[in-house]
C-alpha cells in the first residue's frame, strides 16, 4: 500500500488507450459521449460536467494555480468540468501564513475563474493537521481555539455566500485503533476531540449558505472501522443538532470496495449529502476504466450523492502521477 493506503500501481497501458477505455466506461452509463464510440441514445451531453448536470449533479476537478498559464489545462478544465476545488491554495498555509494576515491571491485566481464560468467551488480545507503554519504550534489551548475560529471566520468570510461546500474538518480520524479514534494532532492534543464540533459550529455561523462537510480518505468501505467512526460522528451530530451537511469520500484508491454504493447510501440515510471529493484511481486499461464506471454509477444510483471531483486534470501533475490515475493523460 502506498501513501494514504493507496494500493501500488496495478499495471499500465498506453495513456491514449486508457483514456479511450475510461471514456467508453463513462459513456456506457450516459456520463460521457466519447466521439469515437457509439453513444447511448440518452447520452446527449458531450462533456463530464454537462452529463452530470442532467441529473442535477456536478463533475469537477482539483486545479492548481501554478498551472493556469497552461492553455490546454485551462481549456480542458473549462470544457469538461463544472466544479472546482483548489488543490492547495485554500489551505491554512496559503491563506493565513502569519497570524491574522490573510492572503487569497492564488485562491482567488482559481475561485474567480470558476465564478466567472458559473462553476461550483468546493472550499478545501479549514481545519486539518497538515499544511498548517508553524505559528500554530506554540499557542495555548485558549489561543489555539481563538485562532481556529478566527481562521474559519477569515477564510469563509472572504468567500461568504459564494462557496458551494466547505471541507470544514479534514482527515481527523485515525487509520487504526478502535472505532472512533481520532488522529493525534495539535487539535486533539490542545482542544480535545470536541474540536470537530467547535469547528462546524463556527463554520455555520461564518457562512450559513455553504454546505459543511467532513472529508476523509479510507472511508469508502461501508464496514471499515474508520468508516464506522465517521458514521457514528455524523449520526451523533445529526441527533444533537450540530451542523453538518455532507460527507466527503476522498476516494483515492485502486478499486472501489464492493459495498461503495451501500456506503454512500448509509451516509445519505443519516440525512447528509455525499460528495466524492478527491477521486483518483491507480492502474490502467479496462480495470481502471471499470473502476471509474463503478464509482460513477454508484453516485448516480444514490439521489443524495451530489457530485464527483477528480483530484486533478492531467496525470502529469497528479500527486500520484506514477499511477496515471486521472481521466486525461499528459497530453
Ligand atoms: O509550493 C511549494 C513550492 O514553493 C516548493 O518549492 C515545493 C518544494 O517541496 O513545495 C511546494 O509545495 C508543495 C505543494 O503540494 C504544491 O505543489 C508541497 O511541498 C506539497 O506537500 C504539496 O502536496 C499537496 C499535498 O496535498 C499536501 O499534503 C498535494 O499537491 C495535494 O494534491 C495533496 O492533496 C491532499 C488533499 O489536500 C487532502 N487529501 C489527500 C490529498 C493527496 O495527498
Amino acid at each position: 500500500m502506498g501513501v494514504n493506503g493507496v494500493p501500488p500501481d496495478q499495471g499500465r497501458r498506453p495513456a491514449g488507450n486508457r483514456r479511450m477505455l475510461v471514456a467508453g466506461a463513462l459513456s456506457a452509463i450516459g456520463l460521457l459521449a466519447a466521439p469515437a464510440l457509439t453513444a447511448p441514445a440518452d447520452a446527449a451531453a458531450g462533456t463530464l460536467g454537462a452529463a452530470a448536470a442532467q441529473s442535477g449533479r456536478y463533475f469537477g476537478a482539483a486545479v492548481a494555480a501554478g498551472h493556469l498559464n497552461d492553455s490546454t489545462y485551462v481549456a480542458t478544465w473549462d470544457r469538461e468540468f463544472n466544479q472546482v476545488t483548489a488543490e492547495n491554495e485554500m489551505k491554512w498555509t496559503s491563506t493565513e501564513p502569519n497570524r491574522n494576515q490573510f492572503t487569497f491571491g492564488s485562491a482567488d485566481q482559481i475561485a474567480n475563474h470558476a465564478f466567472s464560468k458559473g462553476m461550483k467551488v468546493r472550499g478545501h480545507t479549514l481545519v486539518w493537521h497538515a499544511q498548517i503554519p508553524t505559528w500554530l504550534n506554540n499557542l495555548s489551548a485558549t489561543d489555539l481555539r481563538a485562532a481556529m475560529v478566527n481562521h474559519i471566520n477569515g477564510v469563509m468570510g472572504h468567500y461568504k455566500g459564494k462557496i458551494y461546500s466547505w471541507d470544514v474538518v479534514n482527515e481527523a480520524f485515525n487509520d487504526g485503533g478502535a472505532v472512533g479514534t481520532l488522529r493525534s494532532s495539535i487539535w486533539t492534543q490542545k482542544l480535545g476531540n470536541g474540536f470537530i464540533e467547535e469547528a462546524f459550529r463556527a463554520a455555520r455561523a461564518a457562512d450559513p449558505a455553504a454546505k459543511l462537510c467532513y472529508n476523509d480518505y479510507n472511508i469508502d468501505d461501508a464496514n471499515a472501522s474508520k468508516t464506522r467512526g465517521v458514521y457514528n460522528m455524523v449520526k451523533d451530530f445529526k441527533a444533537r443538532g450540530v451542523p453538518i451537511d455532507c460527507v466527503g469520500l476522498q476516494s483515492h484508491f485502486g478499486n472501489p470496495p464492493a459495498n461503495y454504493q451501500a456506503n454512500i447510501q448509509q451516509f445519505a440515510d443519516l440525512g447528509v449529502d455525499v460528495q466524492i471529493t478527491e477521486l483518483d484511481i491507480g492502474g490502467g486499461g479496462s480495470t481502471q476504466a471499470d473502476a471509474y464506471r463503478r464509482v460513477t454509477q454508484a453516485c448516480v444510483n444514490v439521489p443524495r450523492c451530489a457530485g464527483i471531483t477528480v483530484w486533478g486534470i492531467t496525470d502529469k501533475w497528479s500527486w500520484r502521477s506514477g499511477d496515471t490515475p486521472l481521466l486525461f493523460d499528459g497530453n
